[in-house]
């Protein structure tokens, strides 16, 4: 008997068929119980290095490990039952040649079952992006600001805000998609590029602080929520759950120090003796 599930996963080949489309929702998780949450409204979940800066506290997403994405990502594919989960490339891990990062992404694949693996930069990375595609890695590529690259921009500033500083970007996007990427993330680059390229290219670009000329959007969900130490300017806050669950924290400790913690009797419903 087949134990194989019934449950069909969206692809990254159905999110490629969504060029000019229905725009893609996508949302970042790191975690299965936040990631059971983002499945049911999302159609990408991106497990991002950005864990470094949420989870860890760290400054930048350098420190980022590969190990730690894939314990990241294995969970959320345990999460998560119908949105293509897609993976990091963290820094280190594939830049050095093409295969370099085919190794790395073939861990990814076969140790957390996702189905997308992301990397960042653009003309300099083509030719990776095609080896990979040729050889059953489906790449979502990400251009403009990319922070894995802080140490030699200096900061992380949106990119392309002067008409004489597209074309590069252009190029990045144009030679990503030409590579055989099925979607591009396009990082704090300004309204009229995004359209531009949003225009040009085959693939469906995914927008981040990049307007709503993109084929589809994508936020940190902690950034979103309000629960981030720091979040983005462009980022636009559906919720502020960090004061609610502070109010929930400081009830729980109040109850634990005036000993109004809720009774074992009442919880499993022990009779008392009488
Ligand atoms: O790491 C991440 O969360 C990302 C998004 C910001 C696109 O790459």
């Amino acid at each position: 008997m087949s134990v194989q599930s019934t449950i069909r996963r969206k692809t990254a080949p159905d999110i490629r068929a969504r060029k000019n489309g229905e725009p893609i929702v996508m949302l970042t998780s790191y975690h299965a119980h936040t990631a059971a949450l983002v499945d049911r409204h999302c159609d990408v979940i991106l497990v991002g290095d950005s864990l470094g800066n949420v989870m860890h506290g760290f400054e930048t997403t350098v420190p980022v490990t590969l190990d730690m994405m894939i314990l990241q990502g294995h969970a959320v594919m345990r999460g998560s039952q119908h949105a293509l989960v897609v993976v990091d490339m963290p820094f280190g891990c594939y830049e050095a040649s093409r295969e370099q990062a085919f190794h790395s992404a073939v861990r990814i694949l076969k140790e957390t079952h996702c189905g997308a693996v992301k990397l960042e930069g653009g003309e300099r990375m083509a030719e990776t992006v095609a080896f990979l595609a040729g050889r059953g890695i489906p790449v979502m590529g990400h251009i403009g600001l990319t922070p894995q690259s802080i140490n030699t921009l200096g900061s992380f500033r949106a990119q392309g805000r002067e008409e004489g500083s597209w074309e590069p970007i252009e190029n990045d996007a144009r030679a990503i998609s030409q590579a055989g990427a099925f979607s591009v993330v396009i990082e704090a680059v300004a309204e009229p590029l995004a359209r531009k390229i949003t225009e040009t290219i085959a693939i469906p670009t995914i927008g981040i602080g990049a307007s709503a000329a993109c084929d589809g959007q994508v936020l940190v969900l902690e950034d979103m929520l309000g629960l981030s130490a720091r979040t983005p300017k462009f980022v636009h806050r559906y919720g502020n759950l960090g004061p609610m669950i502070e109010a929930a924290i400081e009830g729980y400790a109040a109850d634990v120090r005036s000993r109004a913690f809720p009774a074992p009797e009442h919880v499993y419903g022990m009779k008392a003796k009488g």
